[in-house]
């Protein structure tokens, strides 16, 4: 597994993935994009991986958008295809069985900020800017923005952050429901590879389940969504994890799951 633009890493259970252009800011092109649509599949197949960090790398970026120089000769069919390619990556971090988080150590910026909006949690540095300044470009975001933009934050902040373009700091983007906690910049690898730590050693069957109940069937109408929890909830209650987690509850100990 070795990628032009990338560079993956295993801590125990949890798979690091980064993306390595820092002479870029990390900024997506067709290739990085190819290459992440691999590494998350390979990851959501191995058995061993529990959770994913996605990072830049860098001291300055997680990534600053889609790779300028690349979009500016696109043919529209061109640009179609190049949104199409990065909205199917979206949604397969999103979608994906396996808790991904964003660790966000600085500009995500267009691309950037879709791709952080697509995982799961969003770990921010305090240095973080985070924004869609795609109308200085004279375009608009189309890697799924201007949608997540929407379902997380509301369409007042979804509206601004378009229309203006101006990057917002972790603070406000914390304030908008746009990134789940922000730590010092220093702290940032120790508190994400904690959150990490514990998304691995929590029971995997469950974790796919809350996934697509929130996130899949969080678009179906409430009573299919309802019963979607329902069918997912009886799932894990053919798992030795279930067995486990609530014996060891009545136990007095702490569980260990085995992903079974
Ligand atoms: N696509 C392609 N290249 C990019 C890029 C992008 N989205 N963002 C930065 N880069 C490149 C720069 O062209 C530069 O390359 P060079 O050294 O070969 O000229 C390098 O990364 C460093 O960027 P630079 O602009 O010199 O850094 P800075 O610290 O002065 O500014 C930013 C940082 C993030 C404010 C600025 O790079 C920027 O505005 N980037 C574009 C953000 C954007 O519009 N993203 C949405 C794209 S749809």
């Amino acid at each position: 597994m070795s990628y032009r633009n990338l560079l993956i890493e295993d801590q125990g259970a949890v798979r690091r993935i980064t993306i390595n252009r820092p002479d870029k800011l990390n900024a997506l092109n067709h290739e990085t994009i190819g290459e992440l649509h691999d590494a998350f599949a390979r990851a959501e197949a191995a058995p061993g991986v529990r959770a994913i960090v996605l990072t830049g790398a860098g001291p300055k970026a997680f990534v600053a958008g889609a790779d300028i120089a690349e979009m500016n000769g696109l043919s529209p069919v061109q640009a179609r295809d190049f949104s199409r390619h990065g909205q199917r990556l979206m949604s397969r971090i999103e979608e994906l069985g396996k808790p991904v988080v964003a660790m966000v150590n600085g500009f995500a910026l267009g691309g950037g900020m879709e791709l952080a909006m697509a995982c799961h949690l969003r770990i921010a540095s305090d240095a973080a800017k985070l924004g869609q300044p795609e109308v200085n470009l004279g375009l608009i975001p189309g890697f799924g923005g201007t949608q997540r933009l929407l379902r997380l934050a509301g369409r007042g902040p979804a509206l601004e952050l378009c229309l203006l373009g101006q990057p917002i700091d972790a603070g406000r983007a914390l304030a908008m429901n746009l990134v789940t906690r922000v730590v010092p910049a220093a702290e940032l690898e120790t508190e994400t590879m904690k959150i990490a730590m514990q998304l691995a050693a929590a029971a995997p069957q469950a974790m796919t389940a809350m996934i697509g109940a929130i996130v899949l069937a969080g678009e179906a109408p409430l009573s299919t969504a309802l019963d979607y929890e329902s069918q997912a909830f009886a799932v894990t209650f053919s798992t030795d994890d279930m067995k486990e987690g609530t014996g060891a509850f009545l136990e007095r100990r702490k569980p260990e799951f085995i992903g079974r």
